[in-house]
C-alpha cells in the first residue's frame, strides 16, 4: 500500500469511537520508535512534519524515512501530514512533494482571511488527491517560531464552524478547547479541565465531521522525573490528563496530536544513558534508549488512550 490520506481512517475512527495518533517526526529514531509500536499493535498512524522538522531534517530525508516504514509494513495505513502549514506555499510544496495530508493554519488570522487562505489550499490539495486540516480558535504555546501567550489563546466559537467548513471545503477541523502546545500546559495546583461543552457544541453543528485536537501531550511524569534526576531541569511540566483524552477519542475527535511526549521520552532515554555511563560516546547507545522510550509511550497511547490498536 502507498501512503494514504486520512479520509478512510477518520471515517472508521469516527464510527468506531476511537482516534488516530498524529505523532511529530524529526529524525530516524523517532520515526522508528513510532513505527515499531504502530506495526506491532496494528494501528493506523499519522506521521506529521512541522516546518521546523523540515528545516532540521530536510523534506527528502523525512519522506524517505516514512517510505521506509511502508516497506516494513506495506499494508499498514500511514498518512504523511504537514503540521501547522503557515501559508499556501508551504502546503503546495508538501502536496507536490508526496504528502497525503496538509494542515493550513491561519487560525491567528481574521475569520474571512482564514477562510480565503484555507479555501485556496483546499482547491489545490483536492485537485491532487490530498486532504486538508484547518483550524478555528487559537491554542496557547509555541508552534515553530510563533508563540501565543496564554492570555491571547481563544476557544473555538461553535457558531462559526458550520460556515467555516462549508465555505472552505476542508476535510477536518482543529479546534481549541483548552489544550496548548508544549510541556507546560496548566498551572501547578490547578485542576486541568478541557472544555467538552465546546467540543459537544461543535459536534452538534458538524455531525459526522472529523475534529482534531492539537496540544494533546499528557507530559508523562515518569519521563519528567527521569530527566530531572539526570541533570535536567523541567519545573512544573504538566500535560492533559489522559482520562480526558480518552473521552475526546470516543467523541468526534478523530486525530490527536502528540509531539512533546515524544520529546520527553527521547530526552529521558538519552539523559539516563549519558549520566549512568559517563564514558559512553557512541550515539547508537543513547539514541537506542531514546528510541525505546518513544516506542513505549506510543504503544501506551495507542493501546490505553486512543483505542486504535488492531484497527489497521
Ligand atoms: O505544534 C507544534 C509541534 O509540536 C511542532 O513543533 O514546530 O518545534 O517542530 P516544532
Ligand atoms: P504537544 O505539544 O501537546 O505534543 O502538541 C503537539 C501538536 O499539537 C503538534 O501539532
Ligand atoms: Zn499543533
Amino acid at each position: 500500500m502507498a501512503l494514504v490520506t486520512t479520509t478512510e481512517m477518520f471515517k472508521k475512527a469516527y464510527d468506531g469511537g476511537y482516534a488516530i495518533g498524529a505523532f511529530n517526526v524529526n529524525n530516524m529514531e523517532i520515526v522508528q520508535g513510532i513505527a515499531d509500536a504502530a506495526i506491532e499493535l496494528r494501528s493506523p498512524v499519522i506521521l506529521q512534519v512541522s516546518a521546523g522538522a523540515r528545516k532540521y531534517a530536510k523534506h527528502n530525508y523525512l519522506i524517505k524515512l516514512v517510505e521506509a516504514v511502508l516497506s516494513e509494513a506495506p499494508d499498514l495505513p500511514i498518512a504523511l501530514h504537514l503540521d501547522h502549514g503557515a501559508d499556501f506555499e508551504i502546503c503546495k510544496s508538501c502536496i507536490d512533494g508526496g504528502f497525503t495530508s496538509v494542515m493550513i493554519d491561519c487560525s491567528s488570522k481574521p475569520f474571512d482571511e482564514n477562510i480565503a487562505e484555507t479555501k485556496k489550499v483546499v482547491e489545490y490539495a483536492h485537485s491532487k488527491g490530498v486532504v486538508v486540516e484547518a483550524e478555528l480558535g487559537t491554542l496557547a504555546g509555541i508552534e515553530d517560531d510563533v508563540k501565543v501567550e496564554a492570555g491571547c489563546a481563544s476557544y473555538t466559537r461553535p457558531e462559526e464552524v458550520e460556515e467555516f467548513v462549508d465555505r472552505t471545503g476542508c476535510d477536518s477541523l482543529a479546534i481549541a478547547i483548552g489544550t496548548s502546545h508544549g510541556a507546560y500546559k496548566f498551572k501547578p495546583g490547578t485542576n486541568p479541565q478541557l472544555r467538552f461543552d465546546v467540543l459537544h457544541e461543535v459536534e452538534k453543528k458538524l455531525p459526522g465531521f472529523p475534529i482534531v485536537l492539537h496540544g494533546a501531550s499528557s507530559v508523562p511524569q515518569q519521563f519528567v522525573k527521569t530527566i530531572n534526576e539526570n541533570g535536567g531541569s523541567l519545573k512544573d511540566a504538566i500535560g492533559v490528563p489522559e482520562d480526558q483524552l480518552r473521552e475526546a477519542a470516543r467523541s468526534a475527535v478523530c486525530k490527536i496530536n502528540i509531539d512533546s511526549d515524544l520529546r520527553l521520552a527521547m530526552t529521558a532515554g538519552v539523559r539516563q544513558v549519558l549520566v549512568e555511563k559517563p564514558d559512553a560516546f557512541d550515539p547508537r547507545e543513547y539514541l537506542k534508549a531514546g528510541r525505546a522510550n518513544v516506542k513505549s509511550i506510543v504503544a501506551h497511547k495507542i493501546t490505553d488512550v486512543l483505542g486504535s490498536a488492531g484497527k489497521a
